[in-house]
């Protein structure tokens, strides 16, 4: 058969996108051999309990497809858990399906919400995966920016913003990359403007029980006008320490988690069995209340550790394990530029703050991860005093 010279033609609706900031900071600091505090994952190991009971069930199976929407237990346990720790109780049978980590949750809800010309409020600096997956299913991402340095909302702008094709506002809440918690008086004021509408909002909530002060734990499934039009994603990567699983969930009412449904099946249809299972088993007696203070411990050593003995002006974090810190008293380059410069010259990897922008913006700030072990902590800190 002679060979086709027509050209192949894709989507292309994702054309502009290059490789993430996050494999290419990775790629640098393994080349490097730079003390990692990059991409946001943990280097101590999960609770062995856990391991444990993923080798059990690796032996024993279930080796074969999970129920569609996950394993009813672990579905249990994690409408437990919204029960306990923010009094918001989903029924385990319809209202939350398990996904291939959040990632795959956040395409699911887009892909199941989004039409062709439909606006999305995003608030920048924002996780990378929303605007380009926005784009993938022809929504039009609307920007809101955070004002640095605290990274409040400016509500006066978001109702500014709003229009008549406002499809959806995406939300994330504690927030990556810059550790900052939404108050009270955010989720009221978000519940004020949405009332009278029908914008559906995707809250973000992967690192909802790194929160710092247990007071401060708050989520959109505490707000009614709020929740019954929320999708809300969760990582068990982020709270067992394993981004490596990839395993997720998403939380709506049965109306939302319905039309999910159907899309999710044709996407993924199900998710690895043995280790939900594992997870089912493990997560009714975790301590997940304890998970902020170890973060809280590491956050307030680091914190006191860079003003004290570094020039770097930390920016104070309430939860996630990330901190940002402005460099600006060491150099006028641009925030990649420096963190190139510091992986390579002086042996730390961070993630510079622009690629969380769609505009151009540079504060001079970058991103620390500081779920790592102490050694590594103060591996990083004696590299940067020297800067
Ligand atoms: C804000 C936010 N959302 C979603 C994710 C993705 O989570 P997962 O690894 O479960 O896909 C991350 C991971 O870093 C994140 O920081």
């Amino acid at each position: 058969m002679p060979e086709s010279n027509k050209p192949i033609s894709l989507n292309g609706n994702l054309s502009h996108v290059q490789e993430t900031i996050f494999s290419k900071m990775s790629a640098l600091a393994t080349k490097h051999e730079a003390v990692n505090l990059s991409q946001g994952f943990p280097d101590f190991p999960a609770d062995p309990e856990l391991l444990d009971r993923a080798k059990h069930y690796m032996e024993v199976g279930p080796h074969q497809y999970a129920p569609m929407p996950g394993d009813l237990g672990f579905r249990k346990a994690l409408c437990n858990i919204s029960e306990s720790e923010f009094q918001s109780p989903y029924n385990a049978e319809n209202e939350i399906c398990i996904t291939a980590g959040a990632t795959q949750a956040i395409g699911t809800v887009l892909a199941t919400a989004i039409r062709e010309g439909d606006e999305v409020l995003v608030f920048s600096p924002a996780y990378d995966c929303y605007f380009p997956m926005i784009e993938l299913y022809g929504g039009r991402p609307i920007t809101i920016k955070l004002q640095h340095p605290d990274y409040s909302v400016d509500w006066e702008q978001v109702k500014r913003l709003i229009s008549h094709r406002t499809k959806m506002i995406i939300i994330n809440s504690p927030h990556n990359p810059s550790g900052r918690l939404w108050k009270d008086d955010d989720f009221r004021q978000l519940q004020e403007i949405v009332a009278d509408s029908s914008i559906l909002i995707l809250a973000d909530e992967v690192y909802e029980h790194l929160v710092f002060d247990p007071n401060q734990k708050r989520s959109v499934r505490q707000y009614p006008e709020l929740r019954k039009r929320s999708f809300v994603v969760g990582s068990l990567g982020k709270t067992v320490h394993l981004t490596g699983w990839k395993i997720g969930y998403c939380l709506a009412p049965e109306n939302m988690m319905r039309e999910f449904k159907k899309v999710h099946q044709y996407f993924v249809f199900s998710i690895n069995h043995p280790l939900q299972k594992a997870l089912a088993d493990y997560l009714p007696q975790a301590n997940l209340v304890e998970l902020g203070t170890v973060f809280k411990t590491k956050h307030d050593w680091l914190y006191k550790a860079l003003k004290e003995e570094t020039r770097f002006k930390p920016l104070v974090s309430e939860g996630t394990y990330f901190m940002l810190v402005d460099y600006s008293d060491l150099s006028q380059d641009s925030e990649l530029a420096f963190a190139e410069k510091l992986t390579i010259d002086h042996g730390v990897a961070s993630i510079p703050l622009s690629p969380f922008y769609r505009d151009p913006v540079d504060h001079k700030v970058l991103r620390l991860c500081f779920a790592k072990n102490d050694d590594t902590l103060k591996a990083a800190l004696s590299k940067l005093a020297q800067v």
